[in-house]
């Protein structure tokens, strides 16, 4: 069975989706875009012409126009009786990902591999006969592999062993795990607003209620709105970045850390603190972990971004009971992380801090760029520099950053608009542009933004931001 967007969820998706041309082609276009950047999953069922056109305020012609324009342009399939469900064109292919197949794609906020990868396999390679008379199934972690891992915690000044890791395919693997081992039916869970998107995918996954609290480039952790949700509805759990969060790149400060984590740990909900990102520390200094402040943190990290996004290796850093629960439910996901990865992450998690001075080197570059070719191409947009992370948080003031991720598209740069990052189309003003790609792509990336930015335009309706921020 398909799921069903009502006509009142999608309306308030849809956000302020009217543009200068004609309502129903702007319609359709809004709704393909929500469609390509994953707020609306292929196969969705979508509301009979008549709830949107109630919930929208427009004429059903007008929602019947829209709608057969999808139809048109392959996105959406009608089956008579069953209504309209939406079809992303090409997910037979596997090129459904947003910016996929496109020559610029801007919607992974990523690095390019760091040069020791290859040498790490290839000394895996090497070790791996001695592990052949094995049945190879790892549920746990190798056991070098997890030393290293709570050994670079221990660098970072919190004492670790390596009982408290588990090692995962990636950070998002470690999220699902999680997630899927302590959320009951019912729960609520508390998340930043923006926040990592798949996060966000993650916990609608198992149906769970997700209240936000606001982060921002220029305040930082709303904590009195943070308090207030953890003590008016105690969710289960909350999702932080507390390091070079993604997208807008802040870091929580030391009182910042010891507020959420006091009031986290009255209320009764667990912390979960993604650390994909941390150690991507261009110029800021280091910090101690959100875990540092409360034993009942519960951490993941991944290789993805300061090594390769390839390697899929992560890890959950958590108590013993907690990984043990986990471990009781990991059969159902899957059956263990490939020894191959799991050595040659060993090799790169020993060399951590080497890896960490390179890429702060690289991303500073990188960094400085682009914000230099948006101030020389995009004067009007409002450019805040993050101390690290891997991508720019920018107000565009006026523009609507799903039109712009349209005409990017047909200009072969994939973007990701801003509302993606957030729950209930908030960040419509809002464009995340990662700054860990090759300088020519950077620079042709700006060039196409600055050639449709005239064409897009500002919003003509000049509402007032809808961002929380
Ligand atoms: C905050 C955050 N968490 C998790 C992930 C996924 O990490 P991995 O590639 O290790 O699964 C990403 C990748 O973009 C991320 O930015």
């Amino acid at each position: 069975m398909n799921t069903l967007v009502t006509g009142r969820r999608l309306a308030r998706e849809l956000g302020e989706w009217r543009s200068t041309g004609p309502a129903y082609r702007a319609l359709a276009d809004r709704i393909r875009v929500l469609l390509m950047d994953g707020r609306l999953a292929s196969g969705t069922r979508i509301p009979a012409e008549r709830e949107l056109s109630g919930a929208l305020g427009l004429s059903r012609t007008t929602v019947a126009a829209a709608y057969s324009k999808l139809r048109d342009d392959g996105y959406l399939a009608s089956v008579r009786g069953s209504g309209s469900t939406l079809v992303l064109p090409g997910l037979e292919r596997g090129d459904h990902a947003p910016g996929s197949g496109l020559p610029l794609d801007f919607t992974k906020a990523v690095t390019l591999a760091y040069p020791g990868v290859a040498a790490a396999y290839a000394a895996a390679i090497e070790q791996l006969p001695a592990y052949l008379a094995h049945d190879g199934f790892d549920m746990v972690g190798m056991p070098d592999l997890r030393e290293a891992i709570a050994q670079s915690y221990r660098n970072r000044g919190l004492p670790t062993s390596a009982e408290q890791i588990m090692v995962t395919t990636g950070a998002q693997h470690a999220l699902n795990l999680v997630t899927r081992s302590l959320y009951s039916p019912g729960e609520r869970v508390l998340v930043e607003q923006p926040t990592y998107p798949h996060a966000l995918d993650t916990f609608a996954s198992v149906g769970a209620r997700m209240l936000s609290f606001p982060v921002s480039q220029d305040g930082g952790w709303d904590l009195s709105e943070a308090q207030l949700q953890l003590r008016r509805a105690a969710p289960s759990m909350a999702f932080l970045m507390p390091d070079f969060h993604n997208p807008t790149g802040t870091s929580m400060t030391i009182p910042e850390r010891e507020f959420l984590t006091a009031a986290a740990t009255r209320e009764g909900t667990v912390l979960i603190a993604d650390e994909t990102t941390a150690l991507l520390d261009i110029d800021r200094g280091a910090l101690p972990p959100l875990a540092c402040f409360s034993p009942g943190v519960i951490t993941l990290g991944s290789l993805g971004k300061i090594a390769w996004g390839g390697l899929r290796i992560g890890w959950i850093r958590a108590s013993r009971d907690v990984l043990a629960r986990i471990l009781r439910n990991r059969p159902a996901q899957d059956l263990g992380t490939p020894l191959l990865e799991q050595l040659a992450a060993t090799s790169l998690v020993r060399e951590l801090p080497v890896l960490a001075a390179s890429r702060s080197r690289d991303l500073k570059l990188r960094r400085d760029m682009l914000v230099q070719l948006l101030g020389e191409q995009l004067p009007e947009w409002d450019v805040a520099v993050p101390d690290g992370g891997l991508s720019l948080w920018i107000n565009t003031g006026t523009m609507s950053t799903s039109a712009l991720a349209l005409a990017a598209r047909s200009e072969g740069l994939g973007l990701v608009p801003g509302p993606r990052f957030g729950l209930d189309g908030a960040f419509e003003r809002f464009l995340r542009l990662p700054f860990g790609h090759d300088v020519e792509q950077l620079r042709d990336a700006v060039k196409v933004l600055g050639r449709i930015s005239s064409r897009v335009g500002p919003d003509p309706l000049r509402m007032p931001l809808q961002a929380v921020i």
